[in-house]
C-alpha cells in the first residue's frame, strides 16, 4: 500500500483535491493514496491525530480548519506564519505546517496567465483568511505597491499593519487609483455579490483575478465588461496542490494538463 494523504475540511465532499493528487501521482509514478476526511467543526485536532496515528503522511487542510491547523503544528514555515494558517501538514517525527495558497496564486498569475507581478500595482480585496493567506507571497513576488481594501476597513488595517509598506482602505477610497492587478479574496462571489468598487478601477489591460472558482462571479463579469482580463481561481487550486505534492514527495508535477482537464470537465 502506498503512503496515505487526505484533504480534511467541512464540508469536503465536493473537494477536487483527491482527483488532482491522483492525477499528479499517476503522472509522476508516485505510489500514494489520497482520500477525504470530513471532521466535525470542533474536531480538527482529533481527526488529524487519528489519521496520523493510523500512519497518514500528510494532510491538505481546507475550510474551516486552516487556523486550527496552524495552532496544532509544532513547527511551521515562514509562509504559514505570514498567513497565520496552514493548508499543508507533513507528519514525520512531529507535525510540520506549511501554506501553499500564496505560492499557488502567484504561480497561476505568473506562469499560467503569463502576468509578471514584479513592480506592479496590486489591489487585494478582502481581509479574511483567504486574503491573509496570500499577502506575503504577493510581496515576495515583487509587487511595487500592495493595497488591501475591505468593506470593514478596520480589518484591512489590522491585516496591512502586519506587513511593512502595505496600505489599507475601504472600497470608496479607491476612486482615481490605478492598479495593474486586482485580486478578489472576498467570499462575495459565493453569494452572487461583488465588492463595491468605484467606476474605473476595473479597466482595460489590467488583470482581474477571483480566488473563487467554478462560477462566473459578478466581479469577473464586471471586469470583462470593463475590458480587463478576467480569471477565476481554478489555476490557484491546482498550483497550491502541486506545491503541496512537491513538499510531500519531492517531485514537482506538471499542472497544465490537469488544469485543462478540470476546465473541460465543467
Ligand atoms: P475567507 O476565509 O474566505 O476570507 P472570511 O474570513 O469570512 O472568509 O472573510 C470574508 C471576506 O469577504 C471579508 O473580507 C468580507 O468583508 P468584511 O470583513 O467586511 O465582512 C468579505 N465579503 C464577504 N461578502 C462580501 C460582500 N458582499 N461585499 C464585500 N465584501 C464581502
Amino acid at each position: 500500500m502506498g503512503d496515505r494523504y487526505a484533504v480534511i475540511g467541512n464540508p469536503v465532499a465536493h473537494s477536487k483535491s483527491p482527483w488532482i493528487h491522483a492525477e499528479f501521482a499517476r503522472a509522476t509514478g508516485q505510489d500514494l493514496e489520497y482520500g477525504r476526511i470530513e471532521a466535525p467543526r470542533d474536531g480538527f485536532e482529533r481527526a488529524a491525530e487519528q489519521f496520523r496515528a493510523a500512519g497518514g503522511k500528510g494532510l491538505n487542510v481546507t475550510l474551516p480548519f486552516k487556523e486550527a491547523a496552524f495552532r496544532y503544528c509544532r513547527r511551521v514555515s515562514a509562509r504559514a506564519r505570514g498567513a497565520q494558517a496552514v493548508n499543508t501538514l507533513v507528519f514525520n517525527d512531529d507535525a510540520f505546517g506549511d501554506n501553499t495558497d500564496g505560492v499557488g496564486l502567484v504561480t497561476d498569475i505568473e506562469q499560467n496567465l503569463g502576468f509578471e507581478l514584479k513592480d506592479k500595482q496590486v489591489l487585494l480585496m478582502g481581509a479574511g483568511g483567504a486574503a491573509q493567506g496570500v499577502v506575503r507571497s504577493l510581496l515576495d513576488a515583487g509587487a511595487a505597491r500592495l493595497v488591501i481594501a475591505n468593506r470593514t476597513v478596520a480589518k484591512a488595517e489590522a491585516l496591512a499593519a502586519r506587513f511593512p509598506g502595505v496600505e489599507a482602505c475601504g472600497y470608496q477610497a479607491l476612486a482615481g487609483e490605478r492598479f495593474d492587478v486586482a485580486v478578489n479574496a472576498t467570499s462575495a462571489g459565493l453569494t452572487g455579490e461583488s465588492p463595491r468598487l468605484p467606476q474605473a478601477v476595473l479597466r482595460e489591460g489590467m488583470l482581474a483575478y477571483d480566488m473563487v472558482y467554478g462560477r462566473d462571479t459578478p466581479f469577473l463579469a464586471a471586469a470583462r465588461l470593463a475590458g480587463a482580463r478576467a480569471s477565476d481561481g481554478l489555476g490557484m487550486l491546482v498550483e497550491q496542490a502541486a506545491e503541496s505534492f512537491f513538499i510531500w514527495r519531492g517531485v514537482r508535477p506538471e499542472t497544465r494538463s490537469v488544469l485543462e482537464r478540470l476546465r473541460a470537465s465543467r
